[in-house]
């Protein structure tokens, strides 16, 4: 059951691994819901810390710098970086993002395994395990691909399948292969030590069961687990970038990811609480904590199985109360994927939407995946910016503040008789925040979003029904009335919409000149008294007309034609890229490469070249000038695709003459192993004769 009364909340949200940029489904998925929580405790002026940060180990990390040609170290310090600002840009308030890099991790976790150890929980085991004896290593998790016993899927993972999202060990795979070289892997002994999860699986069992509230989705997973039976997991893997296993003679073996992650929750709660200089034991080992993990649905068996089963071992620790795991958001019906470059990527979002921030929490808010997969499309992204924040919030807020400027000056009027319309109004403003906060309380953000709005559909409704506008020639009295009320759900809105909409919530306080309310005061109707002067009232929300929206669509639609001519690459027999590479050229000096002035360029003009079918003509502003330039890029790209776009162009190339025409530079292409080719452009954009180097 869940606990009552908490003392204090502990909300955890999932150490992203730091390989790569956030996009659209780990907002929805999980930071978002963590955030909207978070925010809601804190208006209640809960004890609460939220917790985060990056996972800095395991397969992910090493197999993006192999792909990157630089090392692991590089990899997280550059993500974590790129994932902390994204997060800050979207209001996600974190009290402490923290890395899984840092030695006080290495150190609690380490100890946290000694613990475990000394307890004689873990059993040993010398194994056969997968080893590639071209790379010369142990392939565990994701350096292992094969056929996944329970769906059929090609490509699962050593670990996880991330199709049906089953968690394997290597050798569950059919037909394993190495995802260093390729190749068929031998078998090796090697030393592990295992937590007992078969032995465990009573108790787990009873601490699940213990929690028939939990989502569905959550629960339901877990008791499919426990009814296929739970099997032992190595705790240890032979890799050299991790926690280095804290025993003798361990040299090349670290914690396993998996291990470690959770573990940075503890560490990250205990750097922020003695950075404040308070005790953070009671966050993690009271009896009043209520921990509360959110995660995507592929980390279930992580939060539900395997961590709580650490922290019983360990004793001490309390269990996580609940685990509201989101299912997977799709974009325009298809899965989210980085490789297919198939995703809305935060950091675009906000150079694409400046100060919008607030739109795409709707969004994805709107159409969280809480208990099915969901899907995110530009259009509907449009529609609910137009139709719901534009139309229904904003309008709202809008007539109530212009209305007041006009009739009273800006001063909020008095409240005179009341009706039974009123009365209706009046009810609504004291039931919703208790409606809206019943359904925070039970993870059902979704339902507390569409509550939110109910109360600007109120607002406007009372405004439809009342007309003050036509009222105000001859019963100025009864308009001070309307406008008062109006004004208090005005103020309303902003308390509630805060968990939501944190940055609307803010410019909303200071068109009402007002500092912040509290959770305890919304349902009130005195929370601008008579005679307080509003601020300004600017829109709260502008309309998202169509261009911006088709430049989204179209930008997904290049990332369609790319995946489409590289697969038709691959089914003609293009071998794949990680062995077609093209041969290394020899090494040349750093004075070779800075004779080369490359400039970033902005395309004005593009047209096809007569008679050829290979060559457009370009015309370019590269901040130094404006010039011609013939590429050989017609079969990749049409003319009127790529004017606007920003390319990199080698500007010293000394010109010449193409078809006639004088060529002056060359425009810098990525040419994949299929042959397809894509522009190298950078992905901020940067003025004009800014140079590459
Ligand atoms: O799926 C992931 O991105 C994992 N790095 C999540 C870890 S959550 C926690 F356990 F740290
Ligand atoms: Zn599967």
């Amino acid at each position: 059951m869940p606990l009552q009364n908490p003392e204090r909340y502990t909300v955890t949200a999932a150490l992203i691994y730091a390989n790569g940029p956030i996009h659209i489904g780990h907002l929805a998925g999980c930071y978002l819901p963590a955030d909207i929580y978070v925010r809601y405790l804190r208006l209640q002026e809960r004890d609460v810390v939220f917790v985060s940060g990056t996972d800095e180990h395991g397969v992910p990390i090493t197999l993006k710098a192999r792909k990157e040609g630089t090392t692991p170290q590089e990899v997280v310090d550059k993500y974590y970086t790129q994932i902390k600002e994204s997060f800050q840009e979207f209001g996600i308030s974190f009290d402490i993002y923290s890395r899984t890099s840092k030695p006080a991790h290495h150190q609690v976790s380490q100890d946290f395994f000694t613990t475990l150890y000394d307890k004689g929980i873990f059993r040993e085991e010398v194994t056969e395990q997968y080893f590639d004896e071209k790379a010369n290593q142990f392939l565990a998790d994701r350096y292992i691909v094969g056929t996944c016993p329970n769906c059929g899927n090609p490509n699962a993972y050593g670990d996880q399948c991330e199709k049906c999202g089953t968690s394997l060990s290597p050798d569950e795979l059919g037909n394993p292969r190495s995802t260093l070289s390729g190749g068929q892997p031998i078998k090796r002994p090697t030393k592990n030590w295992y937590l007992p999860l078969d032995e465990l699986q009573p108790r787990i069992k009873a601490y699940v069961d213990s929690h028939p509230e939990w989502k569905t989705n959550v629960f339901g997973q877990c008791q499919s687990w426990l009814n296929q039976g739970l099997h032992p997991r190595a705790m240890t893997r032979d890799l050299d970038w991790g926690v280095k296993v804290p025993l003798p003679d361990t040299e090349g073996k670290v914690l396993y990811v998996w291990f470690d992650a959770p573990i940075g929750y503890i560490t990250f709660t205990k750097e922020l609480l003695e950075s404040r200089g308070q005790n953070w034991e009671p966050y993690w080992k009271d009896k009043g904590t209520k921990l509360v993990h959110f995660i995507g649905k592929d980390n279930i068996v992580f939060h539900c199985i395997i961590f709580p089963s650490m922290l019983m071992e360990h004793g001490n620790f309390v269990l996580a109360d609940n685990v509201p795991a989101n299912e997977f958001m799709n974009l325009e019906g298809d899965k989210i994927s980085t490789s297919r470059n198939w995703a809305v990527w935060l950091h675009e979002y906000l150079r694409d939407f400046q100060g919008k921030q607030d739109v795409l929490r709707y969004a994805l808010c709107a159409t969280a995946p809480e208990t099915k997969d969901s899907d995110f499309s530009w259009k509907d992204f449009q529609a609910r910016n137009n139709n719901e924040l534009v139309a229904i919030l904003g309008n709202f807020v809008n007539r109530a503040l212009v209305l007041t400027q006009k009739y009273f000056g800006g001063k909020v009027p008095p409240r005179n008789n009341l009706f039974d319309i009123d009365l209706d109004a009046i009810e609504s403003i004291r039931l919703l925040p208790g409606q809206i906060a019943a359904s925070l309380e039970a993870y059902r953000f979704r339902e507390a979003l569409s509550l939110l709005m109910d109360l600007a559909r109120v607002g406007n409704k009372y405004l439809a029904d009342t007309e003050p506008w036509k009222l105000i020639k001859t019963d100025e009295s009864r308009v001070q009335t309307i406008l008062n009320l109006s004004l208090q759900i005005t103020a309303n809105l902003a308390i509630v919409m805060e968990p939501f909409l944190p940055f609307t919530a803010c410019k909303l306080y200071g068109m009402l000149n007002l500092p912040g309310y509290k959770w305890k005061d919304a349902g009130g109707i005195d929370l601008l008294s008579e005679g307080h002067r509003l601020g300004e009232a600017p829109l709260l929300f502008d309309k998202i007309e169509d261009p911006a929206i088709e430049t989204q669509i179209q930008k997904l639609m290049d990332s369609k034609k790319a995946n489409e001519q590289s697969a038709i690459a691959s089914a003609a027999g293009a071998a794949p890229p990680a062995i077609s590479a093209a041969e290394a050229k020899p090494a040349i000096s750093f004075d070779d490469f800075t004779e080369m002035d490359i400039r970033v360029a902005t395309i004005l003009a593009a047209e096809a070249v007569p008679k050829t079918k290979k060559l457009l003509k370009l015309t370019l502003d590269t901040g130094l000038d404006q010039r011609t330039v013939v590429s050989g890029i017609a079969e990749h790209y049409q003319p009127g695709e790529i004017v606007g776009r920003q390319v990199c162009l080698l500007a010293n190339l000394a010109p010449r003459e193409i078809k006639g025409i004088m060529s002056q530079g060359m425009i810098l292409m990525a040419e994949d192993a299929g042959g397809s080719l894509s522009f190298v452009q950078p992905d901020k954009p940067v003025s004009n004769g800014g140079t590459v180097r």
